[in-house]
């Protein structure tokens, strides 16, 4: 069943963009022939993923990351089923995050904002609050 997941994680201070470049040398490599796609965020203290795919693939996809020593405290925030892909043409398409980033580049009004910080503390559960959120990064 096509599924959508997404979670937000600590960056750890250890995590160089080194080891970023790395992470995403991982997507490249592993996610087409599992037909995972989604997004990835990224600020200097956190990560906020969306992976979309498979039920089963993803789950396996997402207790791996969880062990991943890049970062820690991984918290799902939304999880369930979907009709179709949000991001079918990102195998994992990625963003670093900075206030100027989120100030202006995109469109954002101050209520995205408020939905933003939640997502980024693990608060908010509207799936769909998330996913519109997220979108317009890319
Ligand atoms: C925030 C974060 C997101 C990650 N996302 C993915 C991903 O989408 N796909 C993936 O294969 N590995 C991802 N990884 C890396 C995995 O935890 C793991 O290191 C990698 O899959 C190992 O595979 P490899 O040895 O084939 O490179 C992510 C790691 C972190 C810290």
């Amino acid at each position: 069943m096509l599924s959508q997941l997404v979670y937000v994680s600590n960056r750890k201070p250890s995590c160089t963009q080194e080891e970023i470049d790395k992470i995403l040398s991982s997507c490249k490599k592993n996610n087409p022939a599992l037909n995972i796609t989604g997004v990835l965020l990224y600020s200097d203290t956190k990560f906020i993923q969306l992976v979309e795919g498979d039920a089963k693939v993803i789950m396996q996809l997402y207790d791996k990351i969880k062990l991943d020593s890049r970062h820690s405290n991984t918290m799902m925030i939304s999880y369930g089923p979907i009709k179709d892909k949000a991001f079918p043409s990102w195998h994992m398409g990625t963003k670093k995050l900075t206030t100027d980033t989120i100030d202006f580049t995109t469109d954002i009004t101050s209520d995205d904002k408020v939905i933003f910080d939640k997502i980024l503390t693990g608060k908010e559960e509207n799936g769909q609050r998330v996913l519109s959120l997220l979108k317009k990064f890319f």
